[in-house]
């Protein structure tokens, strides 16, 4: 009953494309939009602190988790699981995994659109020369007039869906093969050109200290569950769509060595960031709680600063843009792919349905910077808001709960053992101690301790 089962999609063409792929996937504006903003929300030092752990100690194995599983089952997640609940005989609520995915797959493409649409914007005003020698008031104001526009961020919006549409109707290895291989590496390099400008401003000391200085008194409850949400979100786990890219892994490849690389690479790139925004920050007398805009307001005013920074301004967020291609490709990945197994249609008719559907859904966090940011819906959050937070804080940490527990109890040990390449018994036991221990153990524990039961109350209060 363990036989290996034909793949019904195409391959990466090699592993180290699968790297470039889920590294992709992984950097994305978790990593240079959200990760300084929240870190910079919740007081920085403990929080970049708990994040790493979590990356290190629940991320890591759960990773390697969906990539096993994606590569035992070669389908979409929601098949995938299917097929491993029939094969192995276990309760088919298993496939709840795969549903998880798809809707927060949903949710969560539709305020990215939003998001990497502001990024697409800002190619054209770095370039225009908006922000030479700008100064706070001037980059602030900028960025307030534009989320004070939705009909233009619904413009941005819309072309950053169809550009995504466009890309995924090519099928995985064609379409993003190409485009990951040139501009992953471009952005690194760009990033690091940044870096040495913080490095040079009078901020960063200042900005080290920030990030660094691990003062745990600093943190609220819901910091703990935040810094796990965003680890889940950073490394796109819990959702399926690392298991998606999995299933085109060739067998032959080593997983926990792939996995460390990307893991490494996406935490490295999102402490670059971090490095680069906060001394600008406090350079410039601003605030690092400011939430969402962040990135928009810091970044403009360096490369306003810099020479050729109209050149440079214009190709980071042309980057970032990338970025986010290359991740939203892959959170729509796991409805794609069981879409084109279900109904045999062509991946361009659903990608279209499944761009349409985000982009509605997009409409409310557009609005929520500005005729609907009075409007709260639970425990006091805006639509963006409670968006975000269903689903990276609750949907992505439940479903890499469920995802640790399958692959550390459910599949056979000779299964576990062939995908991980053990060959004795203490790669087996490490198995069970990160996936079948602290992993799991680690997620309840956060949503316990985080207050959890708390906001299910103020959620259903705040519900009349
Ligand atoms: N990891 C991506 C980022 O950091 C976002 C993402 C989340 C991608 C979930 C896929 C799945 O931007």
């Amino acid at each position: 009953m363990t036989q290996q089962v034909e793949p019904s999609h195409e391959m990466w063409s090699s592993r180290w494309l699968f790297v470039l792929a889920a590294a992709g996937s992984a950097v994305g504006l978790g990593n240079i939009w959200k990760f300084p903003y929240i870190a910079g929300e919740n007081g920085g030092g403990a929080f970049v602190l708990l994040y790493l752990v979590c990356v290190a100690v629940i991320g890591v194995p759960i990773m390697m988790a969906e990539v096993m599983l994606g590569r035992e089952g070669r389908r979409s997640p929601i098949n995938t699981m299917m097929s491993l609940t029939a094969r192995f005989r276990s309760n088919r609520l298993w496939v709840l995994i795969g549903w998880i995915g798809v809707i927060a797959g949903f949710l969560i493409l539709s305020y990215y659109a939003v998001i990497a649409g502001w990024a697409l914007s800002y190619i054209g005003r770095m370039a225009g020369g908006t922000f030479v020698g700008a100064d706070t008031s001037v980059a602030t104001n900028t960025f307030e007039d534009f989320l004070g526009d939705p009909l233009l961020m619904v413009f941005w919006q819309t072309l950053f869906l169809l550009i995504t549409v466009w890309i995924i109707s090519k099928g995985v290895v064609r379409g993003l093969e190409r485009a990951i291989r040139w501009f992953m590496p471009l952005l690194f390099v760009l990033l690091v050109v940044l870096l040495g400008y913080s490095i040079a401003s009078n901020g960063f000391q200042q900005g080290w200290n920030f990030m660094f200085s691990f003062n745990l008194e600093a943190l609220d409850q819901d910091a703990v569950l935040v810094a796990m949400g965003q680890a889940f979100f950073t490394l796109s786990l819990g959702m399926g769509a690392i298991m998606a890219y999995g299933a085109y892994l060739p067998s032959a490849s080593s997983i926990a060595g792939t996995v460390s690389v990307i893991a490494v690479l996406d935490t490295l790139v999102a402490i670059i960031a971090g490095l680069v925004i906060f001394p600008i920050v406090f350079v410039n007398g601003l605030e690092p709680q400011q939430g969402p805009g962040l990135m928009f307001v810091t970044v403009p005013l360096a490369f306003g600063q810099m020479p050729l920074g109209v050149f440079f301004g214009a190709l980071f967020f042309l980057l970032v843009s990338f970025a986010a291609i290359t991740s939203a490709i892959s959170i729509s990945e796991p409805a794609l792919a069981y879409l084109v197994e279900k109904y045999k249609l062509k991946r361009s008719s659903i990608a279209i349905v499944l761009g349409f559907i985000s982009w509605i859904l997009g409409i409310g966090t557009v609005l929520s910077f500005s005729s609907w940011s009075d409007f709260y819906l639970f425990g006091g959050l805006t639509f963006f808001d409670s968006v975000d937070y269903l689903s990276q804080n609750i949907m992505l940490p439940f479903g890499g709960l469920l995802i640790a527990i399958f692959a550390a109890y459910v599949l056979p040990k000779n299964i576990i053992k062939q995908q991980l390449g053990f060959t004795g018994e203490t790669g087996m036991l490490l198995w069970k101690i990160f996936c079948g221990g602290i992993a799991p153990l680690g997620v309840l524990f956060v949503f316990i301790t985080s207050g959890l039961g708390d906001l299910f109350i103020t959620l259903f209060s705040s519900v009349k």
